[in-house]
């Protein structure tokens, strides 16, 4: 029987053996054993996006495997340090975000990790040399630098860093960068003592101006022993959330430029100083339509009762605990463009709160006479000159909803209502879910309501910030 020795075998078919062995995580032969297996039960030997490389004067100069489309990709610059390592992880964390990626090691680079774990890696033929003539002859450092979403250098050591300050382009990373029309991102990665060099210093702050995006490096441990500081590169997974952040696209903002102002939970009203009348509202619907109001630009202001919710990113929060203090401190925060009424207003409290705990005494139960408390949606509703152009209640009823949040409508004086059925059954109040219907007025002021399905509370504030949003676009 004859034998194969794979050393002889033409170059094409060498590296495609490799890339498709690495890839399967076969050895070479064994990978050429299982396509000869494949040939002969009839199954299609090449796997996958491998395809057998061209001659040169065929090849495209970058070959890409196709990426899907709306996906984005990235050219990974791995610089020559021992962080290194990491960026092979960096490879996987951008590959589970759905982006493309194709690599570029510089010759230093190629000390700490292998042209070919990067292309295994990144399922990608991987470049090394500015003067390939497989990739070279129509200027492959060019596409290289402009077919891609970003750029990110990782690790981006001093003397690349000092390459690009100065716009060097005496190999293809650094080519690459000074061609290129894409973000970059910069993951640096050195010795504290270099990081903390004047020069390094002088680069960092030219690069910034240049506006390149930076992620670290952090203090820690260096390879060095008994060296630490500033200087280590930034993990994997934290150098992939920035590449995404620059990746994503701006999100639409529309209600920037507006404020607004909810209140929510309960509210706490005291009896005396332990006790305290109380209802089962959570907070998270209203802590929802504050955090989506912010995503959406706005300037929010949240006044809310005793919750045990944590503050929404960017957003104001106001931590009452009484019907009284929320009147008070939704008045502070006035004027605002839009109101929404979420928090669940206890309507009485003890007219006299007892200084002491009140005792049980023989005397029989303490007689506690309740009275109303202000009605903060129908006062700001009915204020003349800080009357938000927008406010909306809420109402949550056990019975007869839609008649009764029609009756709120008039009887507050609010403009729109959110009408939800609080029967214990629902599991609105506390939980995460809630049902729906938006009451509205048309322009010739009729009421209109709009029943939605049951959602999460988050995907209710999202809705009602999407009609919001519209509703203010009109009336500008
Ligand atoms: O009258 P009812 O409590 O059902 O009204 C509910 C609406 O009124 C909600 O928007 C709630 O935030 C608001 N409200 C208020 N102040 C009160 C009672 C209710 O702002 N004292």
């Amino acid at each position: 029987m004859a034998s194969l020795t794979i050393r002889k075998l033409d170059d094409a078919i060498k590296s495609y053996l490799r890339l498709r062995s690495a890839k399967n995580g076969r050895s070479v032969e064994e990978e050429v054993r299982v396509i000869l297996r494949e040939y002969c039960e009839g199954s299609p030997a090449p796997t996958a996006s491998l395809t057998l490389p061209s001659t040169p004067a065929e090849r495209p100069a970058v070959q890409r495997t196709g990426p899907a489309i709306g996906q984005a990709s990235v050219t990974l610059i791995i610089g020559g340090g021992i962080a290194a390592f990491k960026s092979l992880e960096l490879i996987r964390r951008l590959k589970e975000r759905h982006i493309d990626v194709r690599c570029v090691l510089t010759k230093a680079a190629q000390q700490f990790v292998t042209p070919l774990s990067a292309s295994a890696l990144s399922h990608e033929r991987v470049y090394t040399d500015l003067f390939d003539p497989g990739s070279e002859f129509d200027a492959g450092h060019i596409r290289l630098a402009r077919e891609c979403d970003l750029i990110v250098v990782a690790p981006a050591t001093a003397d690349l860093m000092a390459k690009m300050a100065q716009g060097h382009a005496d190999d293809l990373a650094s080519a690459i960068l000074l061609a290129a029309n894409r973000p970059i991102l910069l993951a640096p990665a050195m010795n504290p003592l270099m990081w903390n060099n004047a020069a390094t210093r002088r680069n960092v702050l030219q690069l910034r101006r240049d506006g390149i995006h930076m992620i670290g490096p952090s203090a820690g441990e260096m390879a060095e022993s008994n060296e630490a500081g500033v200087g280590r590169m930034s993990e994997a997974i934290e150098i992939a959330a920035a590449a995404v952040d620059i990746l994503r696209p701006p999100r639409p903002r529309p209600l920037a430029g507006k404020r607004v102002l909810i209140t929510a939970g309960p509210t706490h009203e005291a009896i005396d100083p332990v006790r305290y009348i109380a209802n089962r509202s959570s907070g998270k619907q209203g802590f929802a339509i504050a955090a989506a109001a912010q995503a959406a630009g706005a300037d929010v202001t949240l006044v809310s009762g005793p919750v045990e919710l944590r503050d929404p990113p960017g957003v104001t929060v106001i931590r009452v605990e009484s019907a009284r203090d929320m009147l008070h401190r939704v008045e502070a925060a006035l004027p605002a463009d839009i109101a929404i009424f979420a928090a669940a207003v206890a309507d009485w409290r003890v007219a006299h709160e007892g200084e002491q705990k009140l005792k049980k005494t023989s005397a029989g139960m303490p007689p506690l006479q309740l009275v109303e408390n202000p009605d903060i949606l129908a006062t700001i509703s009915k204020l003349q000159d800080k009357r938000p152009p927008l406010v909306i209640g809420f109402a949550a009823e056990t019975e007869q909803l839609i008649h009764n949040a029609k009756a709120k409508i008039a009887r507050k004086g609010c403009d729109w209502i959110v009408a939800n059925d609080v029967s214990p059954e629902t599991g609105v109040m506390g939980g995460d879910r809630n049902t729906v219907h938006l009451l509205t007025r048309d322009d010739d002021n009729k009421i209109r309501v709009d029943s939605w399905p049951v959602m999460t509370k988050e995907q209710v504030a999202a809705e009602l910030v999407a009609k919001i949003a519209k509703t203010m676009e009109k009336k500008s």
